[in-house]
């Protein structure tokens, strides 16, 4: 009786994976995996438990991922160079979760970026953040209020004494300021997490700041977004191997038990991706965000931060209040097959949540998929069409990304890696 319904579940994927094939999509939190990824995704793995770590699980039959785990682990130290890695934590937030969980507690003062300044939840009184303490303090910003007030926040550091700052974003366009402030913070003892959730991607590439370098203690991060892995979280370190063992109970048991065979496989084989061609998709990644960027703001698109060349990462804000707001200009784009989402942008209370000034736009999935500076021009001027001009251009999109199926800066063609000469 039930099996028409499972029928008509087996049709939406369908339709989803063929609609979603017609479209640009530019959510910046979003990337696709590699054929040979999924190709290992739904096998025997997919059923199984293994609890702790390799060789110290709580579960017999557990040796073939131990094989897997421990070489994703040791890749993962050389790509990031860090000591530590779990890859226990099933998304970003756990991962977030597992290591505010061991350094905040009750009543310590924690230092954030704020919602409107692009702070993510978790971060947040409602988020993983709030669970621990209610003492949470923002960061002061610079007048274009895309990046942290350094002197500000050294004179709110001692005023306020924190005894964790979390750097990193959800709207992230620009290095945080850890560099500048890791004496302070080194003389004052206070612990640095920073999330890497979308700029994980670039970080790997080398190309984004090295927040273990800028003095991070621990980085947390998604490795879905411009890291084009599975859906699951990471948290690395250096820090010295018994303070570690701490982070460790944050995952298990702090937050999960089994974490999900299914995906894990897969991110090893995407870390290998990364090691062969991390270098050259994160370049290419910020090159597409700047000339999207460029050319909007010659069609008289509001884009934010002109003075600083708009963005330094994979995501571009533009300011949409003259063309209905984000939300509408959000479902006129989707209605023509572009696909991106609202977003609060810093000038604006976070009481606009529901319908915000700013779109947040992402150029990594398209970048996987092949694209380049003169697809981003493209783009640019089926933004101006479909926006200021009210013409309907979901059919040439359509049209224009048949030519974008193949997911580059992976193993699936061997054209794309046999002669490859390593990048620089
Ligand atoms: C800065 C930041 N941290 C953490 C997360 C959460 O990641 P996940 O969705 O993997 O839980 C996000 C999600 O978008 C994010 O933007």
């Amino acid at each position: 009786m039930y099996e028409r319904n499972v029928s008509w579940i087996e049709s939406i994927v369908k339709e989803q994976n063929e609609w979603r094939s017609k479209t640009i999509n530019l959510i910046a939190s979003e990337n696709v995996l590699s054929e040979r990824c999924r190709r290992v995704m739904g096998s025997d793995f997919a059923h199984r438990y293994a609890e702790g770590h390799p060789g110290e699980r709580f579960y017999q039959g557990t040796d073939k991922i131990d094989e897997i785990e421990t070489r994703l682990k040791k890749e993962l130290k050389t790509l990031f160079n860090c000591r530590h890695v779990d890859v226990r934590p099933i998304s970003g937030t756990v991962a977030n979760d597992g290591v505010f969980s061991r350094f905040i507690k009750p009543g310590d003062v924690v230092m954030v970026n704020s919602t409107s300044g692009g702070g993510h939840i978790s971060h947040h009184k409602a988020g993983s953040v709030g669970k621990y303490t209610k003492n949470i303090v923002d960061f002061p910003l610079t007048p274009d209020l895309y990046h942290i007030d350094v002197e500000a926040t050294r004179k709110l550091i001692n005023m306020v004494n924190p005894k964790v700052l979390v750097f990193g974003k959800s709207l992230f366009l620009f290095p945080e300021p850890l560099a500048e402030l890791s004496d302070l913070c080194r003389e004052k003892g206070i612990v640095v997490i920073y999330d890497g959730a979308h700029v994980l991607g670039l970080i790997a590439g080398g190309r984004f700041q090295d927040p273990l370098k800028d003095g991070a203690y621990v980085v947390t991060a998604s490795t879905h977004k411009t890291f084009f892995g599975s859906q699951r979280g990471i948290a690395f370190s250096n820090m010295k191997d018994r303070e570690w063992e701490e982070i460790d109970r944050g995952a298990f048991p702090g937050s999960s038990s089994n974490h999900h065979l299914d995906t894990l496989v897969p991110l090893a084989i995407t870390t290998y991706e990364f090691l062969e061609f991390g270098k050259d998709y994160a370049d290419q990644v910020i090159r597409n965000a700047k000339t999207l960027a460029r050319n909007l703001h010659e069609s008289g698109f509001k884009v934010q931060a002109p003075e600083f060349d708009f963005t330094e990462s994979h995501q571009v804000a533009v300011d949409m209040a003259n063309y209905g707001r984000g939300d509408e200009v959000a479902r006129i784009l989707k209605d023509n097959n572009i696909i991106l989402n609202m977003n609060l942008l810093p000038f604006e209370p976070t009481a606009n949540a529901a319908n915000p000034a700013g779109i947040r736009i992402g150029v990594q999935e398209m970048t996987r998929f092949g694209m380049k500076e003169k697809e981003m021009v493209e783009i640019a001027r089926f933004f101006k069409l479909c926006l200021k001009d009210g013409k309907y251009v979901g059919g040439e999109v359509e049209e224009f990304r048949k030519k974008y199926q193949k997911v580059y800066y992976s193993f699936d063609d061997p054209e794309d890696w046999s002669e490859r000469q390593p990048a620089k």
